[in-house]
């Protein structure tokens, strides 16, 4: 659970086991003030409150109660680098909560660049998450502005695949984690490393949407085309639905490679293309510069305006 300091508002994830009986005094390690923490959910507010079971978790900034949003679970993805993937991320997720969703945005790759242009350096993980045995998902994800919460990640992400890829069922390692958590988001978006690996692979087969960024560019074309095949595989497979959409990014009208690619995707993936596209704007790396989402760095800008856009066609969809 997260608890604050009330001398100087430091917070810290501790495990709720360690507060006996109903509340119990902690020191402060970076004041050294010492105040009292209350277990948040008591037995007898569970059996009072019909809305809250065993299963309820606490999720800094959610009323525990709050639970019926049953999220869409969307992986940003394609193992081609540098095409986007973060920046469609954060930008797409930071859309939807200024359309009043309540947004979980997770940083699942070992580069940890969400996390970093978010405010996020070295915060515990999914893999710590994983290798917890008694603080569940819920304890790791923050409040970062209004209707958005991240789960961060950091360089310990890379052990992740190194220790679980030989284990059984490896693969839904995160659908699993995740199942707890959904019902109190509208969105996940999952960030995901340019691979096509045991990262991609976890993040797809717990989403319900894949989203594969891609400028107009040739060998773009060749990450959608190994995505959309994955995808299909998985449908096949596993039985699980997924769908996909393609979000053109970085596109220059002005260029004829890009016109000619933009061609192609539509002519191959038609319905699957997304109708909004993000061109090339350089307020986007202005804004990562200032770590901050491009809409809020310059609210006229028009890859902000563009992502604003692509998260009301997302909301669309359902
Ligand atoms: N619409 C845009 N206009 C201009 N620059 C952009 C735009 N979108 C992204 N960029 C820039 O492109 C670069 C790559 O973006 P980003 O890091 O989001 O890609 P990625 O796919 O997540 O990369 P990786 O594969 O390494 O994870 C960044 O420098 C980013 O600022
Ligand atoms: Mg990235």
């Amino acid at each position: 659970m997260i608890i604050t300091c009330d001398n100087c508002n430091a917070r810290y994830n501790i495990n709720e086991s360690v507060i006996k009986k109903n509340e119990t005094s902690v020191r402060c390690s970076k004041c050294k003030n010492v105040f009292v923490v209350r277990k948040q959910v008591s037995q007898s507010s569970v059996e009072s409150n019909p809305a809250i079971n065993n299963d309820s978790v606490v999720i800094d900034g959610i009323d525990t109660a709050d639970r019926h949003h049953s999220a869409k679970i969307i992986s940003v993805c394609n193992q081609k680098g540098g095409v986007a993937k973060t920046t469609t991320s954060l930008n797409l997720g930071v859309s939807l909560s200024l359309l009043k969703k309540r947004v979980l945005i997770i940083d699942f790759d070992i580069q940890a660049n969400l996390s970093l242009l978010m405010g996020y350096k070295d915060a515990k993980s999914f893999f710590e998450v994983i290798q917890s045995k008694d603080v569940g998902i819920a304890e790791y994800i923050v409040k970062t502005q209004s209707n958005v919460w991240l789960l961060p990640s950091n360089s310990k992400m890379a052990l992740l695949s190194k220790t679980h890829i030989q284990n059984e069922n490896f693969e839904y390692l995160l659908r699993d984690k995740l199942k707890v958590i959904a019902d109190y988001f509208d969105y996940i978006i999952i960030d995901t490393p340019p691979s096509g690996d045991f990262y991609t692979l976890n993040a797809l087969l717990a989403s319900n949407l894949a989203i594969i960024p891609t400028p107009c560019e040739y060998l773009s074309m060749q990450g959608v085309a190994h995505i959309a095949n994955m995808i299909k595989v998985i449908r096949d497979k596993s039985a699980h639905e997924l769908d996909y959409r393609i979000s053109i990014t970085m596109f220059e009208a002005n260029d004829t490679a890009s016109r000619v690619v933009l061609k192609k995707l539509k002519d191959e993936y038609n319905e699957h293309v997304f109708t909004t596209m993000i061109e090339k704007d350089s307020k986007v790396r202005e804004s990562q510069i200032v770590h901050k989402p491009t809409i809020f760095y310059d609210k006229e800008s028009r890859a902000g305006r563009q992502y604003y856009n692509l998260a009301k066609e997302i909301i669309a969809l359902n």
